[in-house]
């Protein structure tokens, strides 16, 4: 049975605040067995003070992204990671990593894939002008934010929404999607079809 995930961090780690309430709650059958960051952050910060056992892996003290990779591997294999979160990781991870746990490894981004890939998806959908963007959970593959489709929440943009506030929104709707995609996963309800994905209910 598969229950342990780890969590793939760079930044605040509100999302992973929301895993680790929706596991407490049983909402989620399964447990955050580790955290692992690419750069001190908020996020690791609070895993230490949860006692979630956490590390760092800096892709600075390594020659290459495979070398990078293999290490961060190696982490995970000792935690025994059935299922790989990234949520706010903001490296790419080379294609032995995202092979090793095809299928089981998954990002959330915060934009409607396949609009708005990369690292300002939220400043994108502004200057875009777009009325609707969102948040999507998605298999990893070997392109940036891209990979078969898991889930897909809309959030409206308002006239004087600034890249916080429409932020703020899309966390807050990612908070209830990327437990409920966890849990799928746990379960084994994630379908993969080729390039899509869907869930099946029990
Ligand atoms: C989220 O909006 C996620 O979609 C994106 O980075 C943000 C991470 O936020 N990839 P947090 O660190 O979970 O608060």
């Amino acid at each position: 049975m598969r229950e342990r995930m780890v969590v793939l961090v760079s930044g605040t780690g509100s999302n992973l605040q929301a895993l680790q309430a929706a596991c407490q709650q049983r909402e989620v059958p399964g447990f955050v067995a580790g955290v692992v960051g690419d750069r001190p952050c908020p996020a690791l910060e609070w895993a230490g003070s949860m006692n979630i056992p956490w590390t760092m892996v800096e892709p600075g003290n390594f020659e290459s992204r495979d070398k990078w990779s293999r290490a961060l591997l190696e982490r995970l294999l000792e935690v025994q990671a059935d299922v790989v979160i990234s949520a706010g990781f903001m490296k790419i991870l080379a294609p032995l990593f995202v092979d090793w746990y095809y299928g089981r490894l998954i990002n959330v981004h915060p934009s409607l894939l396949p609009a708005f890939p990369g690292a300002h998806a939220v400043r994108d959908a502004l200057a875009a002008g777009v009325k609707v963007t969102g948040s999507t959970v998605h298999f990893i593959d070997h392109l940036v934010d891209h990979g078969p489709i898991i889930m897909q929440e809309p959030v409206r943009v308002e006239d004087n929404d600034t890249e916080l506030s429409l932020h703020e929104r899309i966390k807050a709707v990612e908070h209830q999607m990327l437990p409920q995609a966890c849990a799928a996963l746990l379960e084994n309800r994630v379908v993969l079809d080729g390039d899509r994905a869907y869930i099946r209910t029990l």
